[in-house]
């Protein structure tokens, strides 16, 4: 079977992860490369991550979290930050670093911030705030991470189930501003071992040829 294939078969959203286990040091930080690497559009890379092994600042998280026992009996917690509006203005100090990084400079680099003004703050932005733009790229950051993480024998669970203002709230007065500024909770996965005891259901998704159409 493919090997991506493969890792994603092994992939389920782990309920019970065992609080004994905790992932080696050099494994972690290959997952976390795999969200360094992922795709954004423009490149523009509107997020942070933040690997939570801290248990006692878990234990703090989880009330804000549907007190989900995964938050604290993970052994890494990844919270996706996403950036917002005064960072992703076309004319940030932030898109110019990020377009420079990517080796554009004088009239190119101010062309691709003018394409990317007019796809994303005139066409997109009138449908969507730049909140909801950037956390689309954060969702396939989540899914390399789950992937990258499955393919190495760690089990994962994306949690959307958290109070928003709250988490942000709670980050944001708790961490330093370098980790936090101008950044906002876009989604949280946990990483870590299943428990023995834990029974994965079986997979359960609607017909394969209902979802998946060839023309
Ligand atoms: C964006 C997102 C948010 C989710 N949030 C939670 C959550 O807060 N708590 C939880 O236990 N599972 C959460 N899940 C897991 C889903 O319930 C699970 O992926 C789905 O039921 C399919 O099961 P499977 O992943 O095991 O195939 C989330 C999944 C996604 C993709």
């Amino acid at each position: 079977m493919n090997a991506v294939l493969e890792a994603l078969e092994f992939r389920h959203a782990c309920k019970k992860f065992d609080p004994a286990r905790t992932i080696p040091e050099e494994t972690i930080r290959e997952i976390m490369r795999a969200a360094h690497i992922s795709p954004s559009s423009f490149g523009l890379q509107p997020w942070k991550f933040l690997v939570v092994s801290d248990r006692a600042l878990r234990e703090e998280m989880r009330p804000l979290c549907w007190n989900q026992a995964q938050i604290t009996d993970c052994s890494h917690l990844v919270v996706i930050l996403t950036r917002r509006e005064k960072s992703m203005n076309p004319d940030s100090d932030y898109i110019t670093r990020v377009l420079e990084s990517r080796g554009f400079s004088g009239d190119r680099l101010e062309d691709s911030r003018r394409r990317y003004e007019g796809y994303v703050w005139d066409e997109l932005l009138p449908h969507m705030n730049i909140y909801a733009w950037a956390s689309k790229q954060c969702y396939i950051a989540l899914a390399d991470i789950m992937a990258a993480a499955a393919a190495a024998g760690v089990d994962s669970c994306p949690i959307e189930g958290f109070s928003k203002s709250g988490l942000d709230h709670f980050l944001h007065k708790k961490l330093p501003q370098e980790m936090t500024g101008d950044l906002s909770v876009a989604v949280v996965c946990a990483l870590g071992y299943r428990h023995p005891d834990w029974q994965q259901p079986e997979r359960k998704r609607l017909p394969y040829d209902e979802v998946v159409r060839f023309l």
